[in-house]
């Protein structure tokens, strides 16, 4: 029996459409899961670039590490992670039956259910679970023109956030965060050299100091956030979409008891996964978080992979 599935032949090339992929099998302690929609994400562009910061799967292999599906017995469920080398975006896929598959409810809204997985989570768990986000606190959220960044703002929001500002390069995508709750914009402009972000940053604080940043962009933007943030600052690093590196200065953190966290929902503990997917598909379904989606076919491959290295600042999702 064969497949449609999108496969990437080697590393550092892009993936193509391939209508005759044998069905997988699921291992001992492993299950098939029948694809209804995938996520598409930034990681899946880094680990078939080779450039991802952690184990790569070998090629060949099938890309896409999320979806919601049903299971061989009859579960629906949405999974973040796969046995490699059987990615999401496919018919098919294999997930190992542990912690990786949250049983979903069948009127669950497939779109919701990724759109708030990977990136949803990314941007939820860092600031109120990582982060640890409080009515007192001044959240500064990095790249808030990407999905991660645009549920970070409402995160802030949602949790009474004293004021929430929004940083991105996209015009557009401030105006989109603007209407997502934010309180404040802030052009991460090409003119504007470090001093200058810093002095934007802390211009753009009303009362108080910046004492939280939420950030999934690192390099130059980190680096002034780092220096703006006030005494005991926290700044949640889950991203290097500026850069992999930054010059960090002893004084900016020594001064000022400043904290940084690193987060990734891989080592998020299950129970507050489980908790937080769940409090993000409730906000959801009342209307209170929103994530715009758009959807492509599975043999449109090419051109999904182009839009998301476009950081298309809308949530990829892909039906098999
Ligand atoms: N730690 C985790 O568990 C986890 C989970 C999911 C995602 N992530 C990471 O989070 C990051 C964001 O993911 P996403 O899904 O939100 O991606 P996305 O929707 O493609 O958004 C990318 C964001 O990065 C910004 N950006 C890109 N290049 C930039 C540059 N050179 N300088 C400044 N800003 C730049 C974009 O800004 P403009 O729109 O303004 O151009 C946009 O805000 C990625 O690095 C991803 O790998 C981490």
């Amino acid at each position: 029996m064969t497949m449609h599935a999108a496969v990437l032949d080697s590393i550092g090339s892009t993936p193509r459409y391939d209508s005759a992929v044998p069905v997988p099998t699921a291992g001992p302690g492993q299950v098939r899961v029948k694809v209804e929609l995938a996520g598409l994400n930034p990681i899946d562009l880094t680990m078939a670039a080779g450039t991802f910061p952690g184990p790569l799967p070998a090629a060949p292999n099938v890309v896409g590490r999320e979806g919601i599906g049903t299971t061989d017995d009859g579960r629906r469920v949405y999974f973040a992670g796969t046995v490699a080398p059987h990615g999401s975006l496919a018919e098919y896929t294999i997930v190992e039956d542990g912690p990786n598959l949250i049983q979903v409810t069948d009127d669950l809204d497939a779109r919701h259910a990724v759109a708030f997985g990977i990136a949803g989570m990314a941007g939820w768990i860092s600031t109120v679970w990582r982060g640890a986000v409080t009515p007192d606190d001044v959240v500064l959220v990095l790249g808030a023109s990407g999905v991660v960044g645009q549920v970070a703002v409402q995160a802030a929001r949602i949790a009474g956030a004293r004021q929430v500002i929004a940083a991105a390069r996209s015009e557009a995508g401030l105006t989109r965060a603007l209407e997502l709750g934010a309180d404040t914009a802030v052009r991460l402009a090409d003119d504007l050299d470090h001093d200058g972000l810093v002095a934007a940053f802390r211009d753009a604080v009303v009362v108080g100091d910046v004492t939280l940043v939420i950030d999934p962009l690192w390099g130059a933007p980190a680096a002034a956030a780092i220096e703006a943030l006030g005494p005991n600052g926290r700044l949640v690093q889950l991203g290097q979409s500026a850069g992999a590196e930054l010059t960090l200065r002893s004084g900016w953190v020594r001064q000022t008891n400043t904290e940084i966290r690193g987060y990734t929902n891989k080592l998020t503990p299950r129970e507050v996964v489980v908790a937080e997917y769940g409090a993000m598909l409730e906000a959801a379904d009342a209307g209170d978080l929103e994530l715009e989606v758009e959807e492509l076919a599975l043999a449109d491959i090419g051109l999904a992979w182009e839009r998301q290295e476009s950081s298309p600042g809308v949530k990829l999702v892909i039906r098999p």
